[in-house]
């Protein structure tokens, strides 16, 4: 059995961040970290605390769906509170860091699918839920929520099976949840202070999305186009060329990968 405690003691000792992580409450059971860490934020929590749970009973998703949380996975959400001109970029930097704290904690390599899934051989491993809340120019608050699928045998969940995978599936053993949050923390600080040195996260972010040159389906707002991923734009969207060459900017949807 690998040392796999999700104590706050253990996140925060030795920590190398500056604040991400260096707050950090552990439950037992949540209904959702995102719910929780917006509350600490409208209470003034600082910024970087960390709400973290063993298992979520009512996660949530994007776009209303839910998300399954059980023990085993990693469920977390980090308080921020960003300028108004960070906020497209919170997106880039959840899903690379949790990519390269994939790779540095396992040597798995990780994928980024258009607009928030990090994937692991071409299954999506986690999701990304980033929630804020704005008034006029200002950032009250930003939660970046992280569900990651770490210790879970996908065999008992087969109404995630066909599309979802986990660390320890693909892995063949169990991986440290605690070494994978702190390298994920980690990351996550050194990409959100790189945003004040201007365009570097967004080329990261852009080089590791497999959707990109594919042809691809887009669900948005009910509708649903076809065409080609030709690229994203520094505000996350994502350019479609069509079918009759034009260029089409989504900025929200599901994107299905044609064969
Ligand atoms: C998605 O792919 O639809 C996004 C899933 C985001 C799930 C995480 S788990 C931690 C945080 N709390 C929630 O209720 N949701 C996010």
């Amino acid at each position: 059995m690998i040392e796999d405690s999700l104590s706050a003691a253990a996140i925060t000792n030795g920590l190398a961040t500056r604040f991400i992580g260096q707050e950090v409450t552990c439950y037992p059971s949540l209904p959702s970290t995102n719910d929780v860490a917006k509350h600490k934020a409208q209470e003034g929590a600082k910024e970087g605390t960390v709400i973290l749970t063993e298992e979520q009973t009512a996660g949530r998703g994007r776009i209303g769906r839910s998300w399954l949380s059980p023990r085993g996975s990693v469920a977390l959400s980090i308080i921020l509170y960003p300028p108004l001109a960070y906020l497209p970029s919170l997106i880039m930097v959840a899903s690379l860091a949790v990519a390269y704290g994939i790779e540095q904690t396992t040597n798995l390599k990780a994928q980024l699918k258009w607009p928030n899934d990090v994937l692991v051989n071409s299954k999506k491993v986690c999701g990304i839920l980033v929630e804020s809340d704005v008034r006029g120019d200002k950032v009250d608050y930003a939660v970046i929520g992280i569900g990651l699928n770490v210790n879970l045998k996908l065999s008992e969940f087969p109404q995630i099976a066909p599309m979802a995978t986990s660390l320890s599936q693909e892995l063949g053993r169990e991986v440290s949840r605690r070494e994978m949050v702190r390298n994920l923390l980690a990351q996550a600080e050194k990409l959100y202070l790189a945003l004040a040195a201007g365009d570097s996260v967004f080329k990261q972010w852009r080089n590791r999305l497999v959707t990109l040159g594919k042809k691809v389906q887009v669900s948005s707002g009910g509708a649903t186009y076809r065409g080609t991923a030709e690229s994203v734009a520094a505000d996350g969207s994502l350019l479609l060329r069509q079918p009759d060459d034009g260029l089409l900017k989504i900025v929200a949807g599901d994107v299905t990968l044609r064969r």
